[in-house]
Parts: structure tokens; sequence; C-alpha cells
């Protein structure tokens, strides 16, 4: 059969690695599963015991709104007055997103087109190119990470983009390298997006995931940035609720009005007891968010020490719940899919290969800090094993 939009797409070569993961888990191997970002850390209690509540009641069984109940998006936007001292209008300038991926996904359809073009940063959480060309629109991969000036490279890759670049994608702190900007690094950006006309749009996925004292700004931190910026947060990492389903597109209101007019024909919103049960997450459980960083906080500190222990030199992140670790020297002519494979076999670690995030990522593997610290150590004490060569 011949399928549209999908044929394009390459084989997701993080499956190769589950394949590897699997069947090591099935000879009886105990694999450390460090490459999927899926967190382990359980969702607020308050948040459970409300969804569970909220199911019991029939009127919650109908159709919701696909904006999101007004009290869902008024504590989005009580979230971000007191987290980023930005105001939110929870009318217009927040909607309720079925995640963050959802929510990308269906703003490219609404923003983009064929003949138009988007900048997008490489390499990259995979739906950051693929949700523009899902939109039939251009996409120009703007180098990013150890070594790369994006700001630079983002600058020359518009100058050289014919027609114009419409969108710029941006998600800071970065999956998977883990570059972080501050908050005069945006305000440059915001100033060139005002003065050229392009839209800012930001995943803010990781934006309570950081460490060392370090705080993600939020793109709306920037006066003037509503002009032309949306961003999207979400509960998955923050909130530790990542099947829950819940984020949001929060900043401009013209473009949260489109995509809202989208979303009224594609869904019925989010089901009613998981918007009542965030909405509690948000108001009651405000300070989850540390308790959860706290822990990737140890890991990644378990993780890169070990790491650096047995000769395998790794920067510490200041954010995001992965270590970006470039391939050792006397492993580095493998690749990242060999190197991955390799682990899998050889050490009982599954990381996530580099290129699966672009070719540019083919140096690293991506360790994702989703296993406790007893559990990291055992895989720090597999690794050295394994790398005879370091
Ligand atoms: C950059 C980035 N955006 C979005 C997501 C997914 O967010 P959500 O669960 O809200 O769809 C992830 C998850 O790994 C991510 O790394």
């Amino acid at each position: 059969m011949e399928f549209r939009r999908i044929n394009a797409l390459p084989p997701y070569v993080f499956t190769i690695i589950d394949g590897l993961k699997m069947a090591a888990r099935r000879a009886g191997d105990d694999v450390i599963d460090l490459g999927f970002g899926n967190p382990d850390i359980p969702s607020p209690e308050i948040a459970v015991e409300k969804l569970a509540e909220a199911a019991r009641n029939p009127r919650n069984h109908r159709y919701s709104s696909s904006k999101g109940i007004p009290k869902l998006r008024l504590a989005a936007a009580d979230l971000y007055q007191r987290r980023f001292d930005v105001d939110l209008d929870p009318d217009t300038e927040v909607l309720n997103v079925i995640g963050a991926k959802e929510g990308l996904t269906h703003l490219m359809w609404v923003l983009l087109g064929p003949g138009d073009t988007a900048l997008v940063p490489t390499p990259s959480y995979p739906i950051h190119i693929y949700a523009p060309l899902f939109a039939g629109a251009d996409v120009r991969r703007v180098p990013l990470g150890p070594g790369e000036d994006f700001f630079a490279n983002l600058i020359n890759a518009w100058e050289n983009a014919w027609p114009r670049p419409k969108v710029i994608v941006l998600s800071f702190p970065h999956n998977p390298t883990t570059t972080c900007v501050d908050l005069e690094w945006l305000t440059r950006l915001v100033d060139f997006a005002r003065q050229h006309d392009v839209i800012l749009v930001h995943d803010f996925a990781y934006s309570d995931t950081a460490f060392d004292g370090y705080m993600p700004p939020s793109i709306l931190q920037v006066p003037g940035a509503k002009d032309v910026a949306v961003e999207l947060y979400t509960l998955t990492k923050s909130f530790s609720m990542a099947g829950w389903r819940v984020g949001f597109l929060v900043g401009n209101a013209e473009i949260v009005a489109a995509l809202a007019k989208l979303k009224s024909y594609l869904d019925y919103g989010a089901f009613q007891p998981i918007q009542i049960a965030a909405t509690v997450a948000m108001n009651e459980a405000s300070d989850y968010p540390k308790e959860v960083n706290e822990i990737y906080w140890s890991r990644r500190d378990a993780l890169c020490d070990g790491l650096n222990r047995i000769g395998w030199e790794v920067e510490k992140p200041k954010a995001t719940m992965f270590v970006w670790a470039p391939i050792p020297e006397p492993y580095r002519e493998m690749g990242s899919v060999e190197f991955a494979s390799f682990l899998v076999n050889e050490a009982k670690v599954a990381t996530s290969p580099g290129i699966g995030f672009g070719a540019t990522g083919d140096g690293h593997v991506r360790f994702a800090l989703i296993e406790n610290e007893q559990r990291i150590g055992q895989a720090v004490r597999n690794l050295r094993r394994a790398l005879t060569k370091l």
C-alpha cells in the first residue's frame, strides 16, 4: 500500500536499541534502561486522588472543552505568574493541549504549509523536525550543541533561506544536547523576530528541570515577546505526569486562537477528570516540580561523577533529564548506533544513539535519568567492565 506523509519517515533508530534491550531481557539479562526519556517518578498523590474522585462523577464522562476547562487555564496562568512573573489572560492566551507534542504538531498545521520554511535546531527532539514537515513546509536545520554558536547559525540560516522562514522552533533547556540559554539570549532573538516578522515557537518541556541554581527562562519573560512568540508548557516532566498528556500553548493571542479553532474541529479536549486533576496539581502541588527536580539532580551527579571516574569524560548538564555524552575517543569510529548497541550487548545499559536526533548527533549517545541512583551506580560499574579501552 502507498501511504501519505509517513512514507518519507526514516526508520525510528531508537527501535533498534529497544529491540536489543528486549532481546537481552528475554534472555534473562538485567538491562538498565537509560534510553527513552520516559519519567519513572510517580505523579503527585493529590492529582491521582482527584482523578479517581472525578472519574466517579458521571458529569465528567461527557465531552469536555477542547480549549481546556476555565479553571485549568486559570491554574496555568497562575502558575506562569508565580513561577515566571508573566501575566497571561486565561481566556485568550492559554490553551490546553494534549501534551506539548500534540500541541506543537497541530500548531505547525496552522502556521505552516507547502511553500513555507521553518528553522529548526539540529540535533533535535524528532517531532521538532517532523511537525513542520508533516505540515508540508520546508525545514532548514540549524546546528546547535557543543562548539556551535547557535545564534550566529540561526541568522546565517535566515539570510540564506528563501522564502524567508515564517517560524523558528526553539527549545531550551534543549533535548538532547542540554544546551541552555539566558534571558538576554532570548531577548536578542525576540528582537530579531520582531524586526523580521518571524514567529518563535518555544517548547519549554524542561522548564523546571534545572540544577546548580540555574533557572530556565520562559521566552514570555522577554518584554514584547507576546507579539511574536508562543510557548509550550507541559506537566510531563515538571510534575512527572507524562501519561496524563496535559500541556498548554501560551503567549500570542492570535496564534493561540488559531490553534484553538483547529482543535475545536479535531478533538473534544482531554478527559475532564484529567483536566480537573491537573488543575489541582498546579494549584495544590505547586512545589512538586522542585521535589522531582531534586531527584533528577542527584541522578545527574551519580551518573556524571561515575562516568568521569571511569574515564568517560562528560560535562554535567545545567538542566534537562539527560546527559549528552560524547562517545569516548577509542570507540568514536563506531558511530552512535553501533556504540549504543555495544553498550546494550556488553554492558547491559540502554542509551539513545545520538543519530536518532539528527546526523550531527552521531558522535554522542544520550543517557536519560530515568532509573534510580542505585541502578545508575550499577550502570557505571557495568560500563567500566565493558569499556576496556578507557
Ligand atoms: C523537547 C521535548 N518536548 C516535548 C516533549 C514531550 O512533552 P509532552 O509529554 O508534553 O508531549 C519531550 C519529551 O521528551 C521533549 O523532550
